[in-house]
């Protein structure tokens, strides 16, 4: 157990750069959204809802998550979804967010884009009232084509200028970085940041982590811990500033470990590791508990925890003179919480 106070992780000023909004979708909003869409769910109650999160792994996890969305319909199911998650990690003292919508999810039931676009975007600003900056990062689904890719990223062409950065996730297995390639480029030539799931102890885990730094040349690796197992990537990572948005608890929950030791190894050696929630209402554990979580296996201190949150200001796609303003408030918070 680590002797760092729960209070002291909560209240720490925080980023959370990997974090799913579609993932963030309680049992409580998702039964209220369904009664007034009219979709009728299997499960009446909370604890029924819960009883479906069966999941071991990765695969197992999507099969849950994908069908959890269709209570989903209108522009304002997209907002609460967005502000309830803004709302929550107020409570966390998140200063700063970049958060994943999957508009594949959405348009192949039938939402239209803007629906759901208009509804996260109008939740991100409002978010500034609670002290957040929020952004968005429109994410491919991979097990999807890269026709279908190229299709969105057409559709998505009004909004360009309220979306950060293009990442990809869903399933790894059998759809590698590779098959991005072409969109990745230009998402990239267009001027967006990009970004790309590597997710854990995957069949060729290393082979893509390599494709998507050195052919499609990502600026952060969603994952990726298992990098750890080839030292020049990791030199690399270090060498360029790139870096992994690593999500303990949801580690715990689709491989057989949170994969705590390895964040430790990469953060002793200088990689820009960070801690996140992804999918927390599934996980039922916010990007603080996560932070607990891992400090409490590792045994980390307290300046582990507080290199861990700098990292995900350090890396975050924002101004330089934002990122110092919040590194700012860290030191601020760590140098008062010392002296009581
Ligand atoms: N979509 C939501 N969570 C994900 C994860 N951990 N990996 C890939 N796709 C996801
Ligand atoms: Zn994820």
């Amino acid at each position: 157990m680590t002797n760092i106070s729960k209070e002291f992780v909560y209240s720490l000023p925080k980023a959370e750069l990997h974090l799913h909004l579609e993932g963030t979708l309680e049992p409580e909003l998702k039964l209220r959204l369904a009664q007034k869409n009219n979709i009728e769910l299997k499960e009446k109650t909370v604890e029924e809802v819960e009883a479906t999160y069966q999941f071991n792994d990765l695969t197992s996890f999507l099969a849950v998550y994908y069908p959890g969305m269709d209570v989903l319909v209108e522009k304002e199911d997209f907002y609460d979804l967005a502000m309830a998650y803004f709302k929550e990690v107020q409570k966390h003292n998140v200063k700063y967010v970049e958060v994943f919508f999957d508009p594949q999810a959405h348009t192949t039931r039938g939402v239209a884009f803007e629906t759901f676009f208009e509804g996260y975007y109008q939740a991100t600003q409002d978010a500034k009232e609670l002290g957040i900056e929020a952004h968005l990062i429109m994410c491919f689904l991979r097990d999807l084509s890269e026709e279908s890719a190229f299709e969105h990223y057409e559709m998505a062409k009004p909004f360009y200028d309220r979306i950060l950065g293009i990442g990809l996730d869903s399933d790894e297995r059998n759809n590698p970085p590779l098959k991005f390639e072409r969109v990745f480029k230009q998402a990239k030539s267009d001027g967006f940041h990009i970004t790309m799931h590597c997710d854990i102890d995957q069949v060729g885990s290393i082979q893509n982590i390599s494709d998507a730094l050195h052919v499609i040349g990502v600026e952060r690796i969603d994952h990726g811990t298992n990098i750890v197992e080839d030292q020049a990537l990791v030199d690399y990572v270090i060498a360029n500033n790139i870096g992994l948005t690593s999500c303990p608890v949801s580690n715990s929950f689709v491989t057989e470990d949170m994969k705590g030791k390895e964040v430790k190894e990469l953060l002793d050696q200088g990689v820009k590791v960070t801690i996140n929630s992804d999918d927390p209402a599934y996980f039922k554990s916010y990007v603080s508990d996560d932070l607990i979580a891992v400090a409490n296996y590792m045994e980390l201190s307290e300046a582990d925890v507080v290199k861990l949150v700098k990292n995900a200001f350090e890396i975050a796609w924002t101004s330089k003179a934002n990122i110092n303003q919040y590194l700012k408030q860290v030191d601020e918070y760590v140098a008062s919480y010392q002296a009581k």
